[in-house]
């Protein structure tokens, strides 16, 4: 297949598009700079000159609590952008691969999100990442909505990275403890997409690693799978914490259409960590 990968620049879509390139398809990787997906004339000529059978898009402005201050251009990209992208896959009768998030869900629930349940974005970033899948839905005949959460992978600065650069410089750590939800490697879920995309059973998806913890509870775990565990780590709550955009509280995915299809579940995270804290020559296996 001929694959465009939009956002080439970002986390995900940088292990998303090895993968493909892995199982032998022919991968363009537009940045940036290379596109602009909010703009439209942009969108169409690219995506004419490149014929792709498939679009994936991992182009998002992913800065939650900027979002809460810069709302056009949170829906100028997430909304907008995408928009753009669904209408010019569909006119050359591409797929479109669209990442989308768990703060699409209100995150009141105490069991997994269902991919048919009802959403409630509490922030600006949710509220236009939600209204992203909306177009997608409304403009593109054959496309994928894949909805992920707490991703850490090597090309991008995620959680993991950040507590492990903080417990260098602090002699203790203060995480919040009242929200919940599952972390997710890159690597596992560009291998996902890619397996997802080899039928045509378009529609909505949640794909996550296996199991949830809290902030709180993931950082003990990194602390611990580094080696670390002299390092203090200290429970707050969100409210302490003070962050302008609203977080779910609890945002665990039931990875429920994935595994009705006959998919296995996606490891456990915990699994997953280690392998990522391997890649960064972190981890204590093998001691
Ligand atoms: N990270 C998470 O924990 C998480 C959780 C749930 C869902 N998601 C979703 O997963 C996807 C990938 O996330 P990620 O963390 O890998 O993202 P990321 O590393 O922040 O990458 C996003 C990319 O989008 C590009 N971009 C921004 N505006 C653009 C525009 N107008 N046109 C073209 N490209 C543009 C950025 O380029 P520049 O850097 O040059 O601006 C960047 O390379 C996003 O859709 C995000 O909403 C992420």
């Amino acid at each position: 297949m001929k694959v465009i990968v939009c956002g080439a620049g970002g986390m995900l879509a940088t292990d998303v598009s090895a993968i493909f390139s892995q199982r032998g398809h022919q991968v363009t990787n537009l940045r940036s700079e290379d596109l602009d997906i909010t703009k439209l004339e942009a969108v169409r000529a690219k995506l004419k000159a490149l014929q792709p059978d498939l679009v994936f898009n991992a182009a998002a402005y992913t800065n939650v609590d900027e979002c809460e201050s810069k709302p056009d251009l949170a829906y100028q990209v997430n909304c907008l952008g995408i928009r753009n992208l669904a209408i010019i896959a569909n006119e050359l009768n591409a797929a479109l691969v669209h990442i989308s998030t768990d703060y699409v869900f209100g995150g009141q629930g105490n069991k997994p999100y269902r991919e048919y349940d009802p959403v409630n974005p509490r922030s600006v970033y949710g509220k236009s990442k939600l209204d992203g899948e909306l177009m997608v839905r409304q403009h593109c005949r054959r496309h994928y909505i894949v909805r992920t959460a707490w991703l850490f992978g090597y090309y991008g600065n995620n959680f993991v990275r950040t507590m492990l650069r903080l417990a260098k410089e602090q002699e203790y750590l203060r995480v919040v403890n009242d929200q919940r939800g599952s972390p997710t490697y890159t690597r596992d879920l560009a291998k996902a997409i890619a397996d997802l995309v080899d039928k045509p059973t378009y529609g909505t998806y949640h794909l996550t690693n296996s199991g949830n913890c809290t902030w709180y509870t993931y950082t003990q775990e990194i602390m611990e799978l580094a080696g670390m565990n002299n390092v203090k780590v200290e429970p707050i709550t969100t409210q302490q914490l003070s962050r302008p955009a609203e977080r779910p509280s609890y945002s665990v995915l039931d990875n429920y259409v994935w595994r009705l299809d006959g998919h296995q579940a996606l490891r456990p995270y915990r699994e997953a960590l280690l392998d990522y804290l391997e890649e960064e020559g972190l981890s204590r296996r093998g001691d």
